[in-house]
């Protein structure tokens, strides 16, 4: 649960705002993100890395407003397609402190950036060297670039996540020369600079070991082509649920990355572990029919249960509850049974229509992963401090689902 959470004759209270009475004004679902948690994550990273630079994974979630809480913090931001750019602009974030990620990023999306002054582009393949290359010489800039680098590490997380193996569409193999090969093709090109090396093998990943080898492997590359910033990516993981093991910290993993990389400027991208643990999504109980309790939403606002079988768990919010727990199955309102949201979680037995259930660590990969499955608009996410709530992202409305149709 985020850093505010209070429980006060079984009402969830965050940010000092009880959700009771948050229910009342932005309704349900919505996501209540504490911002002091969010900051204080966002913080411990760089203290953990004082000497280096921590890039926001933006994909996580983002919207103009934690974009300003970024900027003022001394983060720079990952982005990964020309929308997430457009979120960093309009969040005044300055583009030299904004990287620019993706496997495919089209030749509109290399000019807008280049256009912009964006910090640095991570290439991702051949095609993407020649191309950029282009656009910066049209330009008449010099752009900087990382190389991604597959540097054959497993991190052992679900497969969908994991990115750094050798079969990988992302990056460029070190193992087969390709990573040393795109050192060279940057080189040649007059219109590049070379500004560092990129990894990231993964995310939600629990173990430092992995993190620990592929650092070794980005440090060894790097000290044979020159090349003195290494940028080793996001992934470390969060607790979901209670029985999760606890998740090392960024200063445990810091000093792992350190060990191995000797004498080069480090950056990081952490997303999950900085926006996940700092939102509860709130929903409003609809029915209860036997092991059932069907909620206001569902895959549409969370498809990480359906995708990766994620786990999570959820409480009551809105009173206390003497009755003895009983097994539950929380589901959404979609219309396939894989719409669960948690599985055989005890919650108590007199469960009813109208009782809010909060799920916590549902700031990563949640809202930003949303989608409209169902006609089912977007959930809000309400930002909470100091006793004061506002919407930083606004409900979706079904009007706003109708303005698609000619
Ligand atoms: N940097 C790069 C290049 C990435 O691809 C990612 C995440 C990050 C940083 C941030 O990683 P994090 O610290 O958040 O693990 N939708 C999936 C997660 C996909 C992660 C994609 N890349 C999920 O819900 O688990």
């Amino acid at each position: 649960w985020p850093q505010t959470t209070a429980w006060t004759g079984g009402e969830l209270h965050l940010g000092g705002v009880s959700a009771v009475e948050l229910a009342r004004v932005y309704g349900t679902p919505a996501y209540l993100l504490d911002e002091a948690d969010f900051r204080a994550r966002a913080r411990a990273w760089l203290d953990a890395l004082p000497d280096g630079d921590v890039h926001y994974g933006g994909k996580a979630f983002l919207c103009p407003e934690v974009v300003r809480w970024l900027d003022e913090l001394g983060l720079s931001l990952d982005v990964c397609t020309g929308g997430e750019m457009a979120v960093a602009r309009a969040g005044g974030m300055p583009p030299e402190r904004v990287v620019f990620h993706g496997n495919n990023k089209s030749p509109l999306e290399l000019r807008r950036a280049v256009e912009w002054g964006i910090g640095c582009v991570v290439v991702d393949s051949f095609t993407e060297i020649a191309r950029l290359a282009a656009v910066a010489a049209e330009l008449g800039v010099t752009q900087r670039v990382m190389i991604r680098v597959t540097p054959g590490v497993d991190p052992h997380t679900h497969a969908a996540i994991a990115t750094g193996g050798e079969d990988s569409k992302f990056g460029f193999s070190l193992a087969a020369g390709l990573a040393a090969r795109a050192v060279e093709q940057v080189a040649a090109e007059p219109s590049l600079e070379l500004h560092g090396l990129h990894s990231h093998i993964g995310s939600q990943i629990l173990e430092l070991e992995a993190f620990g080898l592929a650092a070794a492997r980005m440090a060894e590359f790097a000290a044979s082509t020159g090349v003195t910033r290494l940028d080793l990516g996001g992934g470390l993981g969060v607790a979901y649920t209670p029985g999760d093991p606890t998740p090392p910290t960024p200063a445990e993993l810091l000093a792992v990355l350190k060990k191995e990389t000797e004498g080069l400027r480090l950056a990081v991208e952490p997303g999950r572990s900085i926006a996940g643990p700092s939102t509860v999504a709130l929903y409003e109980v609809g029915t209860v029919k036997g092991r059932y309790v069907s909620v206001n939403g569902g895959m549409s606002d969370n498809p990480r249960p359906a995708m990766y079988g994620a786990a999570y768990t959820a409480a009551l919010a809105n009173r206390r509850s003497d009755a003895p727990p009983s097994a539950v199955t929380v589901v959404g309102k979609h219309c396939e049974s894989g719409d669960v949201l948690v599985r055989d979680l005890p919650l108590p037995s007199d469960l009813r229509p109208g009782d809010l259930l909060a799920v916590p660590v549902s700031g990563a990969y949640q809202r930003s992963m949303a989608g409209n499955y169902n006609h089912v608009p977007r959930p809000p996410v309400v930002a909470v401090m100091d006793g004061s709530a506002r919407a930083i992202v606004r409900r979706e409305s079904e009007e706003d689902l109708l303005r698609l149709y000619p």
